[in-house]
């Protein structure tokens, strides 16, 4: 089959894409003859080898993906070949053959392409459970999120506006801001032009109820200033690639809660949330009411220039890579 194989740690062109042989398949895993996969920041991460989990070079890259079930192990009585599947895994999605355990997969809703749910996966997840379970967002709170033009990011801003807030959107361009603004975004705030601190006081008057920061560095301490006191700061991630210190004082003086998620974590401590909010967004997916936003689509072949676009933050919304000629129908 063709994979893109990461052969030493690096930079993305260090991955090419080459012929190998299929993985096997053990007990509790099926076999997805992916149609597509999604890039996310961590595959940056993992071909750089600088994630908080390593792989040992070669393997193939790419943790998030669509496709059909081709083969099934003899335990597995969840999923039935030729069913739609989508899912995550650490590695291995950017081939045209993924194993992956069942359990990690779910069936695509009626009526949702594969590209789709590549795409939807792991963003709309992370933003929902940390809108719903972590940040506790109401109707009528006002919400700002930072690193708005991202898959995280744009998700919170869709997935918070359905749930009925005021969404105030950070983030570094103007097209970014444009989708942001789409998707549900009542405000947009361009951090490179103007100074986040001012532009978010004398945006939300009150101060916000909610942020949510997949980004870090140093957006992190003006954005959690901008909250009211009471508030809720949600740390998620740092593709900034700076875990920001923020003086506690802050938190003292205005009240506010410091929260992190963690979707691993979050899964293993809190399985009955995670199922409630799972049932709920498959609702929303499946009515079409969210869906995420394809930024850039590129070939199994150019997966260099789909890393590169993660990792640099040019990604808007989500970057796919379109494996199989499911994909494309
Ligand atoms: N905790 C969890 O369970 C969980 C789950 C999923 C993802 N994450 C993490 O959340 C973060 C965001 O994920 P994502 O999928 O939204 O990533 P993404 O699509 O690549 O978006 C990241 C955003 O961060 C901003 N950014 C600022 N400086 C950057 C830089 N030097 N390099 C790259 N991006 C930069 C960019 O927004 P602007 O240009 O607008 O500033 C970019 O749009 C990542 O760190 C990821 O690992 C965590």
């Amino acid at each position: 089959m063709r994979a893109a194989l990461c052969r030493a740690y690096g930079p993305p062109e260090s991955v090419n894409v080459e012929q190998i042989d299929p993985p096997p398949l053990g007990p509790g895993e099926v076999r997805v003859r992916v149609g597509t996969a999604a890039v996310n920041f961590p595959d940056v991460l993992l071909v750089a080898g600088t994630y908080q989990i390593k792989v040992a070079p070669p393997f193939v890259p790419g943790s998030e993906l669509a496709g059909e079930v081709v083969e099934a192990a003899a335990d597995v009585d969840s999923l039935a070949i030729g069913q739609h599947v989508f899912g995550s895994a650490l590695v291995g999605a950017f081939a045209e053959e993924a194993v992956v355990r069942a359990t990690s997969l779910t069936v695509v809703p009626p009526g949702v392409e594969d590209r789709v749910a590549a795409a939807f996966g792991v963003a709309h997840r992370t933003a929902y459970n940390v809108l719903r379970s972590v940040a506790r967002l109401q109707a009528g709170d006002e919400l700002v999120v930072l690193g708005a033009g991202g898959g995280v990011g744009l998700a919170a801003v869709q997935l918070g506006a359905i749930l009925g807030a005021t969404v105030t959107a950070v983030a570094s361009s103007p097209d970014k801001l444009d989708v942001a603004r789409q998707l549900g975004a009542s405000r947009a705030v361009d951090h490179r032009k103007v100074d986040l601190r001012e532009a978010l006081r004398d945006a939300i008057a009150e101060g916000a109820d909610v942020v949510v920061d997949p980004v870090g560095g140093k957006l992190s301490e003006p954005a959690l200033r901008s909250l009211r006191f009471g508030g809720r700061f949600v740390t998620v991630g740092y593709a900034s690639g700076e875990i920001p210190r923020v003086p506690l004082n802050l938190v003292l003086l205005k009240g506010v809660q410091v929260l992190g998620f963690q979707f691993a974590d979050f899964a293993r401590y809190r399985p009955d949330e995670l199922a409630g909010n799972e049932g709920e967004l498959m609702a929303l997916l499946a009515s079409h009411k969210v869906f995420p936003h394809i930024g850039a689509a590129f070939s199994l072949e150019q997966v260099a220039g789909a890393l590169s676009m993660v990792g640099a933050g040019r990604a808007v919304g989500k970057v796919v890579l379109d494996v199989g000629v499911d994909a494309l129908s």
